[in-house]
């Protein structure tokens, strides 16, 4: 039993005929990330008896803590759903699992119109965004080809830029649209969200206010439906005072 520690029931809840959680004493030795999970277990007939738990305390807590279900045929909940405090527990000395937080691959969507354009120019040569994002998006919609500015700057220039071309290459994806002449990209941004064409051509996964972080600057009426999209995936907005998932701006027109 070697990759196995012996620990002690501290305390048992039970929330329902079905759930309860235990915690039990942590072994100075054992770290985990928060959001692993580890093996825990009974020894049943000389024999340890294990399943992967989850570990639901934060790696700071002295005591580890575990939720479970009761299974009333299940070799091992049903006995460890009659734990008492006192009783011996095998805990897993080797956590695991992906649930970490910097697993995720946060990305920055900057979407504008026209002139919204103009913040985003900046953002889009900051290093800081390319350390704190793995991928930066850059929307950019008008109604010609011929608004597309800074097209080639970013497709060529930017790319080779002395400090920042690595990042860019490998971090910055490009999306121009347009909405009445043909285009490689054709269509609204709220079009092109709501259809999953934005993901389907960048190759990344749906919205989601876990993961993604979203910058809006372009016309009121292209804000307000961008804005009713986001809401409605559940992202909240952000402002000065109070961080958010999302932020916009109106494009500066006169
Ligand atoms: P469209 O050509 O379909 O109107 P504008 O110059 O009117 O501000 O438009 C700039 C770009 O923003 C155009 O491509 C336009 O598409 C698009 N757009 C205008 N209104 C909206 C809206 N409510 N939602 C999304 N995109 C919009």
């Amino acid at each position: 039993m070697s990759n196995l520690n012996l620990q002690t029931v501290l305390s048992v809840r039970h929330w329902t005929d079905t759930l309860f959680s235990f915690t039990c004493t942590r072994d100075p030795s054992f770290r985990f990330e928060n959001g692993q999970f580890t093996m825990v277990g009974l020894e049943i007939d000389g024999k340890p008896l294990m399943r992967a738990y989850s570990i639901a305390s934060a790696n700071y807590d002295e005591e580890l803590e575990f939720f479970s279900i009761k299974v009333p045929d299940g070799p091992l909940t049903s006995r460890l759903q009659h734990l008492k405090s006192g009783d011996p527990l095998l805990v897993g000395r080797k956590p695991t699992g992906t649930l970490i937080v910097d697993n995720l691959l946060p990305v920055l969507w900057l979407l504008s119109t026209d002139t919204g354009l103009a913040p985003f120019m900046s953002v889009i040569r900051d290093p800081a965004a390319y350390e704190r994002y793995d991928h930066i998006v850059l929307a950019h919609t008008c109604r010609y080809v011929r608004e597309l500015a800074y097209r080639d700057y970013i497709m060529t220039t930017l790319p080779k830029h002395e400090f920042l071309g690595e990042q860019v290459r490998e971090q910055l994806i490009y999306y121009p649209t347009v909405t009445r002449e043909p285009f490689s990209n054709s269509g609204r941004i709220t079009d092109l969200i709501d259809a999953g064409t934005l993901f389907s051509d960048t190759g990344l996964p749906p919205f989601s206010p876990e993961r993604d972080r979203i910058m809006l600057c372009g016309s009121s009426a292209t804000l307000r439906d961008t804005r009713a999209l986001l809401e409605a995936c559940g992202f909240d907005e952000g402002s000065q005072s109070a961080p958010g998932h999302y932020v916009v701006e109106r494009a500066f027109v006169s």
